[in-house]
């Protein structure tokens, strides 16, 4: 099954500035991607694309098969967990708690079931002690194990993770690569960090400056020094 069909994709912002084009891409159920490529390449722009957050200006995708629109829209934030690159566009709970029980609670969870799920992320992220603490009073890796956490724990069917390691200690970094290495949905990531894609993914993406894909391949494409070049990340 195709998770992703994305034909021809092309998004401009309100501002005009252009986010991506010509994306076409089929991403089939379990495969593990990773989008590489510098600053403003447009890989946070598809990856708001491929949860269905934003449409496209003009081509065609599809999400689990289905199109993005208002009906489909709930079956979309059941199955897919998404952590923003910037943690503070996603934490708006009173208490780190509350963020953590927002989404179980949402979903139908009782109180003590969400309870019971959200304790084994907070224990293995270490932000048990940081329970009762605004999110924004948090610093910026603890922000972002708070996110991860609230996006790991109902482990969904397509997981979209916009830099999950910028900010975050080697410990943590860890803790990351050994969860997604047990994880058996279908992921899609942005990262500058080369190493943690070899450890995680199976397929690699890499976008040009021109905000287009430049070359699809397995991980062996990282060790090709004239491509990563080309796509100005070394
Ligand atoms: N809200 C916005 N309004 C206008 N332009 C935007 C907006 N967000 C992003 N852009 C532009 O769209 C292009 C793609 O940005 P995007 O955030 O997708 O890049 P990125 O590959 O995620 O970069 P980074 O590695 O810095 O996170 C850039 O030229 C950027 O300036
Ligand atoms: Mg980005």
């Amino acid at each position: 099954m195709n998770i992703i069909e994305a034909s021809n994709i092309k998004y401009v912002y309100p501002d005009k500035t252009l986010g991506v084009k010509n994306f076409s891409l089929d991403i089939q159920e379990f495969e593990r991607l990773v989008l590489l490529g510098s600053n403003g390449s447009g890989k946070s722009t598809l990856l708001k694309i491929f949860a269905g957050l934003v449409k496209p200006t003009s081509g065609d995708i599809k999400i689990f098969e289905k199109r993005v629109n208002r009906d489909n829209y709930p079956y979309f934030r059941k199955n897919i967990g998404f952590l923003f690159q910037n943690s503070d566009d996603f934490l708006f709970n009173p208490t780190v708690e509350d963020e953590l029980l927002y989404t179980p609670l949402q979903l139908g969870f009782s109180t003590e079931e969400a309870k019971n799920l959200i304790l084994e992320n907070s224990n293995y992220f270490g932000i048990k002690k940081l329970y009762e603490k605004p999110p924004f009073r948090l610093s910026g890796g603890e922000k972002k194990r708070v996110a991860l956490a609230c996006v790991l724990q109902l482990n969904p069917r397509l997981l979209i993770l916009d830099e999950p390691t910028s900010n975050i200690d080697g410990k943590t970094r860890k803790k990351i690569i050994d969860f997604l290495k047990e994880y058996e949905g279908t992921m899609i990531i942005s990262t500058h960090e080369i190493d943690f894609v070899k450890k995680i993914s199976n397929k690699v993406v890499l976008l040009s400056p021109e905000k287009e894909i430049l070359k699809i391949g397995g991980i062996e494409l990282l060790e090709d020094k004239n491509y990563l070049e080309d796509a100005e990340i070394l």
